[in-house]
């Protein structure tokens, strides 16, 4: 699924350090210098190898309790991380909030002081209110690691993605990469247009007006609401899902009216405009809304499923340098 450039041995490696280290966890991309990133990186493509081959990596987390506490659904990113943690050596909780005292009215704070009390190394937290983890950053021990909050900052995906794209295109600076469609709602895109531009990626916003982001907002960055015009020479075009729990209903509604005809990704519409472009996604996708199935199918064309490999690597980065703090 994934080619990786170079394959070191997995015999008796071990993992880069970084004296430099100081992300006491990793709340939003903004909290990590350019350094931190260049580690993660180099950690992740140290673990890369170990996860395409499935070969057990060293343990770092050993020892390490790792709880991840989401108040929203996920797929990708509760069970990479989870993968993750228990490729490492980690005990590994996932918190089942349904089923949990959260029912009962308990606080985020309680719960969280609570796990933490447990003896947790490292918290993975997802949740609705945009800024929920950074309340807590002063009241627990643990690491804590946003696992997306409100419409606000999804760090690891946008990590993941960064992944993605070193080992597709074997670069970032100077990629011209097209976010489409409900930039506005998608933590995500926020996070994607921080990293990437830092990256020195050339970015874009294409979708309807409603859903590009607020103003002053990623002022640097060009708005297009003709698909056409926004993908035109585009190495990237990386497709969201309308955020319609973000939304009421009606917008909802509004938003999904006519939404594939305007803005779906097709073949047709990047063969025409942008023929060597890459697909994104970081999913849940919708297929037939904002990427055509058949697209988000090619091997040629989508870096969907190399995205949902690089999840679990990357992962293993960020636990590994948030407990160990690069030693
Ligand atoms: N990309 C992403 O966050 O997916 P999940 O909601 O399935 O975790």
């Amino acid at each position: 699924m994934t080619t990786l450039s170079s394959t070191p041995p997995l015999t008796d490696a071990t993992p880069p350090t970084f004296e430099g280290w100081r992300a006491d966890g990793i709340l939003s991309v903004d909290d990590l210098s350019d350094a931190d990133i260049a580690y993660l990186f180099a950690l992740c493509d140290f673990y890369a190898p170990f996860v395409a081959a499935g070969a057990p990596p060293p343990r770092r987390l050993e020892g390490k309790t790792q709880v991840n506490l989401f108040y929203e659904n996920s797929t990708r990113t509760n069970l990479s991380f989870e993968i993750a943690g228990k490729k490492l050596g980690a005990d590994v909780l996932n918190v089942p909030v349904a089923a949990s005292s959260v029912n009962k009215g308990e606080a985020l704070v309680d719960t969280a002081q609570t796990l933490d009390a447990m003896g947790a190394a490292v918290m993975v937290i997802r949740h609705g209110e945009r800024g929920a983890q950074a309340r807590l950053a002063d009241r627990l021990g643990a690491r804590i690691v946003n696992g997306g909050d409100g419409a606000a900052e999804h760090p690891t995906q946008a990590l993941l993605d960064a992944a993605t794209l070193r080992t597709a295109f074997g670069r970032i600076e100077g990629l011209t990469i097209a976010i489409c469609g409900d930039v506005r709602h998608s933590r995500v895109a926020g996070s994607n247009a921080r990293l990437l531009a830092r990256l020195g990626a050339q970015l874009r916003f294409v979708g309807p007006p409603p859903l590009m982001p607020a103003d002053g907002d990623f002022a640097d960055a060009p708005r297009f609401d003709r698909l056409d015009d926004g993908l035109a020479g585009v190495d990237v075009a990386m497709a969201l899902r309308i955020q319609s729990e973000r939304m009421d209903g009606t917008d909802a509604q509004a938003a999904a009216a006519g939404y594939f005809d305007a803005y779906g990704l097709t073949h047709a519409r990047l063969d025409a405009v942008a023929p060597n472009a890459k697909v994104m996604h970081p999913g849940p996708m919708n297929r037939g809304v904002e990427i055509d199935g058949a697209l988000a199918d090619d091997p040629a064309r989508s870096l969907i499923l190399a995205q949902v490999f690089h999840g679990v690597p990357m992962r293993m980065a960020v636990l590994d340098a948030v407990v160990n703090r690069g030693a």
